[in-house]
């Protein structure tokens, strides 16, 4: 099939080209199953090498090729052509600066990320046997879901609260956050609840649910999100998840 893709361009270091422009490429026997990363490669392999996007492990484990797509958050090494349409717009990911074309500046996401204390904390030595801090099943499984976070960005960038305000700390250091919080073995758990209890932190989420469907790999963020919020709300993280008296913010979510 032959397929139209309008991609949302921009140089600011280059005279003329500072501000946005759309320009179309025309890619002839594009098969169904093609994904859109591979288009875009050939396009800058065939048609104009300037295109510049990022990207690395090309199977939806790094992350780095967020972009919006047809008005959509996704990674593009994981979107199908046959799920798009024979015009199909890109652009790069809201909310943060563009560096060129479908490249932004991350600085600001990995801030926010940096902020909440992404990393294991507990200083007791460890127990008796020595190897490894135990945990049950059932502790585990109340985080399991956000251990699957690749730091993409696809939740912060849809979030309107984030382009309001881009202080929001954002849903997916929200994520990382909840990830923590909740790991019985960890001890700063209250350290991160005070960092999002902040002016900036989860309350700035208004539960519009625009996080949930972007993610790529499928996490409950706005769940995530409201569990966190009771969590401040009772200033402890046990019993409160995973019973009926979670707020669950959104169908699904
Ligand atoms: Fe990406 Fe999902 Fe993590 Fe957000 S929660 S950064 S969408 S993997
Ligand atoms: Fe934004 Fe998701 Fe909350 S889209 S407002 S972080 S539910
Ligand atoms: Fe790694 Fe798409 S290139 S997730």
């Amino acid at each position: 099939m032959e397929v139209t893709i309008r991609i949302k361009r921009q140089n600011p270091e280059m005279p003329g080209k500072e501000k946005p422009y759309w320009q179309e490429f025309v890619l002839k026997d594009v098969e169904p199953t093609d994904r859109l990363l591979e288009m875009l490669h050939r396009i800058k392999w065939e048609q104009d090498g300037t295109l510049t996007l990022r990207r690395s492990c090309a199977h939806g484990v790094c992350g780095s090729d967020a972009m919006r797509i047809n008005g959509v958050n996704h990674l593009a090494c994981k979107v199908l052509m046959k799920d798009l349409g024979p015009k199909v717009t890109v652009e790069p990911i809201l909310g943060l600066p563009v560096i060129k074309d479908l490249v932004v500046d991350m600085e600001p996401f990995f801030a926010h990320y940096r902020s909440i204390m992404p990393f294991f904390v507990n200083d007791t030595p460890l127990p008796e046997d020595g190897r490894e801090r135990r945990q049950s099943q059932a502790d585990r499984e109340v985080f399991d879901d956000t251990t699957k976070c690749i730091l993409c960005a696809c939740c912060t960038t849809s979030c309107p609260s984030f382009w309001a305000n881009g202080k929001y700390v954002g849903p997916a250091a929200i994520v990382q956050a909840h990830r923590f919080i909740f790991d019985t073995r960890d001890q700063a758990w209250e350290d991160r609840i005070n960092i999002l209890a902040e002016p900036n932190g989860v309350w700035r989420c208004r539960t519009v649910y625009n996080c949930t469907p972007a993610c790529p790999r499928e996490i409950q963020v706005t769940r995530a999100i409201g569990e966190v919020k009771l969590a401040i709300r009772r200033r402890k993280r046990e019993g409160i998840v995973n019973t009926k008296d979670v707020v669950i913010a959104a169908p699904g979510g």
